[in-house]
């Protein structure tokens, strides 16, 4: 491994190829914006580059970006700007050409071969900031918890408070050992970050998570309500953690509060972005679970999906499953079918990895929203009993796919299968043992 001679450093020390020094700065603005999801890191590099066309790593940083989004939308900006970055080799550093290959991985669906990709940059230059964000977000979508927290845990010797944005990696650690569910080391790492910057939405999201997994629903409800001016106001991440206060809601039975949430922070507009989307239909259907009259939040949710899933049914089975419950719910069962259609046909055709996550999770999560909708309870438990061991090779977190359990565990209460529901009620009594949620599940299959 050789670095072109005429290199200049980013704020951490890494390598990059020759460019002005407005380049550097605009790439050290973005991977704030990017690490903090203050403001949009694409649309600083995007002028960065039309500025400075030979500006490696713009190239590349909005590449490995907009993969980052999960939008099948995006693919032909991300095709251009790895195109961009390959036609720029015989400048490019060693570490940027390897950035790039990751791109081009990921961007064909081998993210696998994208996350062994920023190891081996990661190797080379720990400090990459950009590498150890895309892996963990990337282990995010495929639901790898291992990684989440190993991959970070792999660099984290190389920072220390000198350097810039220690604490958002601190943040990354917390989620990942979250995940694994070492909660206290969790928190430990957590509150580190945030003594540091109280305004990473990220590491306020994996406290969250931390109280999410130990039914601290109302110290959840006043940590997050404290601490959002910090980081929900012009904030590309806090519809996600809003989403997160919303559950400490639901967890205490405030299906009012959790409602208000959902019109005011979750989706207070209409939106075309999937993640937001996605958290849009995991609340209403929890609230439609629970018996509330979500109707006409659905409709206008369906119609934010369907303005969208023409284009996106198929790509990633995490976003389809969330596009069927908005449809499914809104009762238009004709186009939730259509995009489970177009999972079945992924499930058969997408390239190995994403083929996997729908053909395994996405097509049987699928069928059971529709049968549910329909109230085939039987059918929704067939569907769910068997996948739900492994459902995170489809990507999310411990509490988004709670979603699965939750329809499962009502599903069987539906269907009369009452030893079942008592015993899926059991387990879940063994990891959240003070939950409320739990015992009304309980007292429903008692009763
Ligand atoms: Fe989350």
């Amino acid at each position: 491994m050789t670095n072109n001679p005429q290199t200049v450093t980013d704020a951490r020390g890494v390598p990059m190829s020759w460019c002005s020094e407005s380049a550097r700065a605009a790439y050290e603005k973005a991977i704030y914006q990017f690490q903090s999801y203050f403001g949009d890191p694409t649309e600083t590099l995007t002028a960065a580059v039309e500025a400075e066309p030979d500006f490696v790593m713009g190239h590349v940083f909005n590449a490995s970006a907009m993969l980052m989004m999960s939008e099948r939308a995006l693919i032909p900006h991300i095709k251009d700007s790895i195109t961009r970055a390959e036609a720029l080799a015989g400048k490019a550093t060693w570490r940027e050409k390897a950035l790039t290959a990751a791109a081009r991985y990921w961007m064909e669906g081998r993210w696998h071969e994208a996350g062994a990709t920023w190891d081996r940059v990661l190797a080379a230059h720990p400090r990459d900031a950009l590498a150890v964000q895309c892996g963990h977000l990337t282990d995010f979508l495929l639901g790898d918890a291992v990684n989440l927290r190993d991959r970070v845990g792999r660099v984290l010797a190389h920072w220390d408070k000198d350097v810039p944005g220690y604490s958002f990696i601190l943040g990354m650690q917390a989620f990942g050992l979250e995940e694994c569910n070492h909660f206290e080391r969790a928190e430990e790492a957590a509150r580190a970050a945030l003594a540091i910057e109280a305004r990473d939405g990220w590491t306020v999201h994996a406290l969250a998570h931390v109280m999410e997994m130990q039914n601290r629903y109302d110290e959840g409800k006043t940590f997050l309500r404290s601490t959002s001016p910090n980081w929900s106001p012009d904030n590309g991440f806090a519809f996600h953690n809003w989403w997160h206060l919303a559950l400490f809601h639901m967890e205490a039975g405030d299906f009012d509060g959790a409602a208000a949430l959902y019109d005011e922070q979750v989706i207070p507009e209409p939106s075309g972005v999937s993640m937001q989307l996605l958290d849009g239909s995991a609340l209403l259907w929890r609230l439609y679970m629970q018996g509330v009259d979500v109707s006409g939040r659905f409709a206008s949710l369906a119609d934010m999906w369907a303005a969208k899933t023409a284009d996106e049914n198929g790509y990633y089975a995490f976003n389809d499953l969330h596009a069927v419950i908005a449809l499914a719910g809104a009762g238009r069962l004709t186009e939730a079918r259509e995009v489970l259609e177009a999972v079945k046909a992924a499930a058969e055709s997408n390239p190995d990895l994403t083929r996997m996550m729908a053909k395994q999770v996405g097509v049987p999560a699928c069928n059971a929203i529709i049968a549910f909708v329909e109230g085939r309870y039987d059918e929704v438990v067939d569907a769910l009993l068997p996948i739900r061991s492994y459902a995170n090779r489809f990507g999310g977190s411990n509490a988004q796919r709670d979603i699965l359990s939750q329809t499962l565990i009502e599903a069987a209460i539906r269907a009369g299968e009452n030893g079942l529901a008592g015993n899926l009620v059991n387990e879940r009594t063994v990891h959240r043992p003070f939950s409320p949620m739990t015992r009304r599940f309980a007292e429903r299959v008692a009763g």
